[in-house]
């Protein structure tokens, strides 16, 4: 599966690799982005073979610098936008991708670039990334869930601040407040996120799916829901029921 303007969709055994592909325009995020990007998050979705995905941008100064600006406020109509967005939902359809995403972060991860790397479940940087989110400056706020996505990740009073203030914030700080998990120099990122991505494709997927949908779907949900959840994703896993199983038979021998 490739051929895609601005995307480059690649697989390597059980990890598949998507490149946003816009390094002359710091891969800024295009209509055209969105119909390629929603086009491979669909095929990974469906592919089993596939355990987990790295996204990661192409050229040496950013990962995404947002929307593409030259395309700013030229969407047709509200109602044709908003069927456009019934059809292709892209952000809803980040959400239904069962395998972990890893976002590998470098350079410019602005606006929408930002809102991206929010939808993955794992967040790592290179030392020389930038994370801010443009938008209140810009007469707008931002559209693909920051909003919500980003108190998630980082709590509401520097969400806040980010956001009202246009604050940036650099691969340290991002680190502090828990908007990505792990720092690396720069030429080490890629690396990383193949090791991390080696890891997770080595574990039984069907139990990487159920503990990504315990934590996703849980950290919504009322503490009892959440745990009812958990019980649930973990009663279909007859492997660790067994292993249970033993643990409590030698619990009981001694
Ligand atoms: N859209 C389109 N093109 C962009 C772009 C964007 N968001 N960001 C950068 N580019 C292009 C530049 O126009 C430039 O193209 P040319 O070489 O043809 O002139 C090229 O990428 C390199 O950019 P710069 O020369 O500006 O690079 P720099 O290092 O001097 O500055 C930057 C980097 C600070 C990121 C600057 O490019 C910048 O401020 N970009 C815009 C960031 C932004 O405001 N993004 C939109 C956020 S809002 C959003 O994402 C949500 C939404 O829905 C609107």
């Amino acid at each position: 599966m490739n051929g895609f303007e601005t995307v480059i969709y690649e697989k390597k055994g059980h990890v598949a690799y998507v490149t946003l592909n816009r390094p002359q325009a710091l891969n800024a995020y295009s209509v055209q982005m969105r119909d390629d990007l929603f086009e491979v998050l669909g095929a990974i979705r469906a592919d089993g073979e596939v355990r987990v995905a790295v996204v990661k941008g192409a050229g040496e100064k950013a990962f995404c610098a947002g929307a593409d600006l030259t395309e700013f406020l030229t969407a047709p109509s509200v109602v044709k936008a908003r069927r456009i967005r019934g059809v292709r939902d892209l952000w809803g359809l980040f959400l239904e991708v069962p395998q972990p995403l890893i976002a590998a972060l470098h350079g410019y991860v602005l606006g929408s670039g930002l809102e991206i790397a929010l939808f993955c479940d794992l967040r790592i940087a290179a030392d020389d990334a930038i994370f801010g989110l443009p938008e209140v400056g810009l007469g707008i706020i931002p559209g693909a869930g920051a909003t919500q996505t980003l108190p998630r990740a980082m709590g509401l009073a520097r969400s806040l601040d980010m956001l009202l203030t246009s604050r940036r914030l650099d691969a340290k700080e991002a680190f502090q407040y828990g908007l990505v998990s792990r720092v690396v120099p720069r030429k080490e990122l890629l690396g990383l996120a193949d090791e991390l991505a080696g890891t997770i494709a080595s574990f039984d997927p069907e139990a990487v799916r159920r503990a990504k949908e315990a934590l996703a779907r849980g950290c919504d949900l009322p503490l009892p829901d959440g745990l009812d959840l958990e019980r649930r994703l973990a009663a279909g896993l007859p492997r660790i029921a067994r292993g249970a199983q033993g643990l409590s038979g030698r619990k009981r021998k001694g």
